[in-house]
């Protein structure tokens, strides 16, 4: 068993009657603002009392609400770790309270995984190379000049992203990385960051194709590009990761072109691990693992009226 403690776990709560605390990064994305949303519903669902602590991006403050959620005496904590270093003393402080802690969305560099129960995230390395390779397939033999907008540095899916792409487009030698820089998630610094590749770029016209860590930067850098006169979509290719409502808007208007989906419903498959944990001592793998399905803009428009109806 990974938690050495796991029996005294056992029986001890049915999901109804389970308060869970779940340290959230912040509202960076509108990803990150569904993924809040369906944690609520998903708790609700179940009876879960979820107490959510936004930390406005630090870590520090994800620090101050574990140990919060840990003085209070919780069934469990939901974690996002918004970036992957620095979490073995307070994760460690949690274990000691046999309070079994989960990662949602995002991993954590540690050499004891017996700090975590599981981790409920997508293979975020694989999120990169499908955008590569459907690059690849696009350009096909054709030169292609990338930018690159890299999520949150230090962050688990910015450096997994960045890694799988590169070795998807490693062995094209048409297609070239000119640019690559943090634009953090945000769709303001995804613009920001846009303008400036644009401007050192003969003004956009030496870039082929844009790759986005997520979809609110690519939806910052469309309008980078629509500002600069040029046509994204058709003038520059864009492919990034997500599937938000907006993105899959931006496809159906002809200016976005690819997007990988990854599940705004990590809490609910988290919720189920931790109440099977707690009512019989049931240990989940160590890592599960969310879908990440590749959208083009033929379902475009469905797939927009589909989520935007879903209410978050
Ligand atoms: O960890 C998941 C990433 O965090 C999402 O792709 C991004 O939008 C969010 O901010």
């Amino acid at each position: 068993a990974v938690f050495s403690c796991a029996l005294s776990f056992a029986g001890a709560a049915a999901a109804a009657d389970m308060t869970i605390g779940f340290s959230q990064i912040g509202s960076e994305s509108g990803w990150r603002a569904a993924e809040t949303s369906v944690s609520k519903i998903e708790a609700e669902k179940r009876g879960i009392d979820l107490k959510i602590a936004d930390a406005q991006q630090k870590q520090e403050n994800q620090i101050k609400a574990i140990r919060s959620f840990i003085a209070q005496g919780v069934d469990a904590i939901f974690v996002a770790p918004v970036v992957a270093t620095g979490w073995d003393d307070v994760l460690g402080e949690a274990k000691d309270a046999e309070i079994p802690v989960v990662l949602l969305d995002r991993t954590i560099d540690t050499k004891d995984d017996s700090l975590y129960l599981t981790a409920v995230t997508s293979d975020t390395v694989h999120e990169g190379a499908v955008a590569g390779e459907w690059l690849a397939k696009e350009v096909a033999g054709k030169d292609c000049n990338v930018v690159e907008l890299q999520g949150t540095v230090g962050s688990s899916p910015a450096i997994n992203r960045k890694k799988g792409f590169d070795e998807a487009i490693a062995s094209h030698s048409n297609i070239k990385l000119i640019r690559s820089q943090t634009g953090d998630f945000t769709r303001t610094k995804g613009k920001e960051v846009m303008e400036s590749f644009i401007k050192a770029e003969g003004g956009g016209k030496n870039i082929c194709a844009v790759y986005a860590h997520n979809d609110d930067m690519q939806i910052g850098a469309i309008q980078a590009i629509k500002e600069a006169g040029l046509k994204p979509g058709t003038d520059i290719l864009m492919v990034s990761i997500d599937a938000v409502p907006d993105i899959f808007k931006a496809m159906a208007d002809g200016e976005a072109n690819a997007t990988v989906e990854l599940t705004p419903n990590m809490a609910g498959p988290a919720f189920d691990a931790v109440a099977a944990f707690k009512a019989d001592g049931t240990v989940p793998p160590k890592w599960i693992q969310t879908e990440s399905k590749l959208y083009l803009p033929d379902t475009a428009q469905a797939e927009y009226e589909a989520r935007k109806d879903l209410g978050y």
